[in-house]
């Protein structure tokens, strides 16, 4: 119990800390609407009397039954007043709460290691936490305010019935428990059944993703993939609604079962009432009064009950966005220090018997490797598809714990160098690098925004990479707005995307430079330029380039040769031709294709 209600009491201290003014006013809000009930009972059962009296003929005077005709105007247009006032309120204050909160769990995914975005149940949890925050944070504050004000008025509608007779109030009490066993019972169930949709729901939004983004359309339509989509889809979605719609009608039909209870014993509290009447005298104006407060008497229990229910159900979500944000990542971690990056580097880049096994995955995609690379040398690492090499960036770059190994700068472990100063110093352009849908300028600088009014420096990396020569031709040169998303932008052909990203990582000025791929993209001219002037574009730093292009890894000082996630060979073009193993064997058979 105690560990149930901490999670509550974390989200009250939330928004107790965020929204006090909120509180205070809901708090006063339920106070006065708790009262309204009994009140306007009161006016009625005098306004009733008084005009009984008037048709009676008992009374000729009509001035207080139209103050009490105007007080129960007041009463109306008060509390409806009150009510949209309160709205209002929650409206604002439900959206600054679903900002805020919506904003840690994104800082809560962006700031997470890479490796939590390889495992399915995060993304199931993340897909659960991501949406309708505010208000359920709310919910708990609103319901208990709702609670005192049902209390409230419990309380006044109590002592007027007690005032008549205990039994009224014992039979008014009794048809609210089953309810409450029911609301909690399927409360429950509702947010398992949530839970376990959600994998499902995730696929059905990725089929749906598919039919509707812009990337998918061109081969939705070649392999008609349409109809496989559609239906899969609608499978998924329907499977899910038919769960939730067979909860919801058992729901429902257990609701009518209380609710005719319910109405029995409002039955059973009006024949008291009738029995009464021949004992002791009741006017028109109290049996009236003394039916709707039966009836109210019922109502407030069941407010309270389905407010307790509602409570018990928030606490899961609840539960489950503290969890979230407070998920313990430590295992995939990786502990950065704070130590400078050397610079410039002296003795250079180490990696010491490095293994690596992505999370969830039995099979070492990286196995012992050990290499070195000085300071300004060009290195170029070839190898066969899903040989590593992608990988081995990766954990050059920090992006994984290591699962064996070490990797050092100058001789200090990259754990020890701190994390921003880390990604200044390094570089990567990966293979499947990002098409951002903002300005030229933007998708250059993006490592380094605060530059980005740097026009000439923007320019400079652009000249460098080829990009410059199809930018200056843009309606609005380094202002255009790439992709055409979301408004009229220009879209690039992969190669000139590809010069972009190039651009990308020359704008840097990290001290090491890794490009995975960088012209696989580009046409034989511009790729021979690329790797012809890539000592003068990466001048001052370290370069390390992967690629398929043999040609191209010939002009780097050394290449590093990967096979099956283990370093093969290493050394210089004319050592590993003169070695004849796997390079010398890629090397010739690529040559055949070229003569
Ligand atoms: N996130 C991941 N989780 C599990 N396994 C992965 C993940 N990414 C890659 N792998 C596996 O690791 C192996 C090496 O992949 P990697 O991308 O490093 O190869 P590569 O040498 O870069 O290949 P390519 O030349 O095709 O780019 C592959 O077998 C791949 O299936
Ligand atoms: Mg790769």
């Amino acid at each position: 119990m105690k560990m149930k209600n901490s999670e509550l009491l974390k989200a009250f201290r939330y928004v107790w800390k965020n929204q006090r003014i909120w509180v205070l006013f809901s708090a006063l809000i339920s106070l006065f609407m708790g009262l309204i009930p009994i009140t306007n009972l009161w006016v009625v059962k005098e306004l009733i009397n008084e005009v009984a009296a008037v048709l009676g003929g008992a009374k000729q005077e009509y001035t207080a039954s139209f103050l009490l005709l105007l007080a129960q105007f007041a009463l109306l247009f008060v509390s409806s007043a009150v009510l949209k006032g309160q709205e209002l309120l929650d409206k604002q204050t439900e959206i600054k709460l679903d900002h805020d909160l919506q904003q840690m769990v994104m800082q809560k995914t962006s700031s997470a290691p890479l490796a939590f975005y390889d495992v399915p149940a995060f993304h199931d949890t993340i897909e659960r936490v991501y949406t309708g925050h505010g208000i359920r944070f709310m919910q708990p504050v609103k319901n208990i305010f709702e609670i005192g004000r049902y209390f409230t008025t419990l309380l006044s509608f109590f002592a007027f019935l007690l005032s008549v007779h205990w039994g009224l109030v014992l039979v008014s009490l009794a048809g609210s428990i089953p309810v409450l066993l029911v609301l909690v019972r399927f409360g429950n169930q509702r947010f398992h059944l949530r839970f376990h949709q959600t994998p499902l729901a995730r696929e059905a939004s990725y089929l749906k993703h598919l039919l509707i983004d812009r990337q998918a359309a061109k081969e939705v339509r070649l392999f008609q993939m349409k109809e496989f989509l559609l239906r899969g889809w609608s499978d998924k979605y329907r499977k899910n609604s038919q769960e939730l719609l067979k909860l919801t009608r058992r729901e429902k039909l257990a609701m009518i079962g209380m609710d005719g209870l319910t109405a029995l014993f409002y039955v059973s509290a009006a024949g008291l009432i009738i029995w009464l009447a021949r004992t002791t005298k009741v006017t028109i104006g109290d049996f009236v009064a003394l039916g709707q407060a039966v009836q109210g008497t019922q109502g407030a229990m069941n407010g309270i009950v389905t407010h307790l229910a509602r409570i018990h159900e928030t606490r899961l979500y609840i539960r489950e966005f503290f969890q979230f944000i407070e998920l313990d990542l430590s295992a995939y971690e990786i502990k950065r220090g704070t130590a400078p990056f050397p610079r410039p580097l002296e003795t250079g880049i180490t990696v010491d018997n490095l293994s690596f096994c992505y999370p969830g995955s039995e099979r070492y995609t990286l196995r012992n490797v050990s290499f070195s690379i000085s300071p300004g040398e060009r290195i170029a690492i070839v190898g066969e598809n899903g040989s590593g090499k992608t990988t081995l960036v990766k954990c050059l770059m920090g992006l994984y714990r290591l699962s064996e190994g070490q990797i050092r700068f100058d001789g200090l472990p990259l754990e020890e160098i701190g994390e921003s100063e880390f990604f200044r110093n390094l570089t990567v352009i990966f293979q499947d690098f990002m098409h951002y849908d903002f300005t030229v300028r933007e998708n250059i600088s993006i490592g380094q925004l605060e530059a980005a009014a740097d026009l000439e420096r923007v320019k400079r990396a652009a000249q460098k990479s080829g990009a410059d020569r199809f930018v200056q031709r843009m309606a609005d040169g380094y202002d255009t707005y790439l992709g055409r998303s979301f408004r009229d932008g220009e879209d690039l052909s992969g190669g000139q995307w590809q010069k972009v990203a190039l651009a990308r990582a020359l704008f840097s000025d990290g001290q090491v430079i890794i490009l995975d791929e960088p012209t696989a993209a580009l046409d034989p001219r511009a790729e021979m330029e690329v790797f012809q002037k890539f000592d003068q574009l990466t001048q001052n730093s370290t370069a390390v380039f992967i690629s398929h292009r043999m040609a191209a890894a010939r002009m780097a000082d050394r290449i590093l040769v990967m096979k099956d996630g283990a370093l093969l060979e290493s050394g210089s073009h004319e050592e590993l031709m003169a070695l004849g193993g796997e390079y010398q064997r890629m090397y010739d058979m690529q040559a055949k294709w070229y003569v």
